[in-house]
């Protein structure tokens, strides 16, 4: 056999053992297999350390036992594992997408599908955690039906358990439509970061007692519409902890105070990941400093590649002395 021939049948073998034949077909393991796998039983959990599935109705048992509900951000698979693995309640696919994983100016400019897609990646990422993809704007104001298409398609697509919404009275018809096809809603009221220009910015909300009457005025409407929950934004701590009493459905708080049934963040801000001196709002608490821990790997990883410490022999594959030896006679070989 010439070299060249024995060289590719090797190659060949040893491909072979690091590829799956035609016939493959992948199945779970059988400790991934504790769940009851029946279209009844959807929400059953998956595994033996997993934790069991975040519905509508645990939801609604925590707000009766005055547990806070635990709501973050994610916007991709690996944001969406740590969430749920975490232990979140509900995992919002925000459309602070656009800012912090598109590096857009604001919410306005992304799209139904790019929210769509980052739903789908969270979607398969987050197992047990209630998930919620947020409507971008010009999905759902034009009329109900534009809402509810929309809303479908975040489900059927994006494989997410219902939708958020912004805004209040105005928004009641769109929620009812929504809802009624049976598709949870999120409602979000207060600051509304959607309508930054017609707010003036972003404003607090409720400063007044006007203000916060109109705030009260739109958490009843929301919850009269269907919604089960509400995101109650940039309002100060007394008046959402007041409107919060008025309600049989949980307010989830941000820069609106402890008062609320529960609070949802920003991961990217929670979490620190973003370069020093960016401005953070107000309300948000850096728990870590996820840019810092990244900097300092990718840095050492840069300086080891430079200085070829990386890779050392332990991030390498061996071959034996003779193959090695037979590889080294043939190169010879090749060059006599
Ligand atoms: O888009 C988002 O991330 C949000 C939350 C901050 C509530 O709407």
């Amino acid at each position: 056999m010439s070299p060249s021939k024995s060289i590719l049948n090797r190659s060949r073998a040893l491909l072979s053992q690091y590829t799956r034949p035609a016939s493959f077909t992948a199945r779970p393991l059988l400790s991934q297999c504790h769940g009851r796998f029946s279209s009844h039983s959807p929400m059953a959990p998956v595994g033996p350390n997993l934790r069991k599935k975040v519905t509508l109705n645990s939801l609604r048992t925590l707000y009766k036992k005055g547990e806070p509900i635990t709501v973050l951000t994610a916007h991709d698979f690996p944001s969406g594992h740590v969430a749920d693995a975490a232990g979140m309640d509900i995992v919002l696919v925000g459309d602070s997408l656009a800012m912090v994983a598109m590096g857009m100016e604001d919410t306005s400019e992304v799209l139904l599908e790019e929210m769509i897609l980052h739903c789908r990646s969270v979607s398969r990422a987050a197992k047990t955690s209630f998930v919620i993809g947020d409507l971008p704007m010009g999905s759902y104001e034009i009329a109900p039906e534009q809402a509810l298409e929309s809303a479908i398609r975040f489900v059927k697509e994006g494989r997410v358990h219902g939708v958020k919404l912004e805004g209040g009275i105005e928004m009641a018809p769109t929620i009812k439509k929504i809802t009624s096809a049976g598709i949870p809603v999120l409602a979000h009221i207060g600051l509304t970061p959607q309508r930054q220009n017609a707010l003036g910015g972003f404003r607090v909300q409720g400063k007044t007692s006007a203000g916060a009457l109109k705030v009260l005025e739109d958490a009843l409407a929301v919850q009269e519409a269907g919604c089960f929950a509400m995101v109650v934004e940039a309002v100060p701590q007394e008046v959402a902890t007041l409107i919060t009493k008025k309600l049989r459905i949980p307010t989830i708080g941000i820069g609106a105070g402890n008062g609320c049934s529960g609070q949802v963040l920003v991961q990217v801000d929670m979490t620190g990941n973003f370069p020093p001196g960016r401005f953070i709002p107000k309300f948000v608490k850096k728990y870590g400093d996820v840019w810092s821990e990244s900097m300092r790997a990718i840095e050492a990883y840069r300086d080891e590649t430079k200085s070829r410490a990386y890779p050392a022999p332990e991030h390498t594959y061996p071959i034996s002395k003779d193959e090695l030896a037979e590889f080294e006679r043939i190169l010879d070989g090749k060059n006599a």
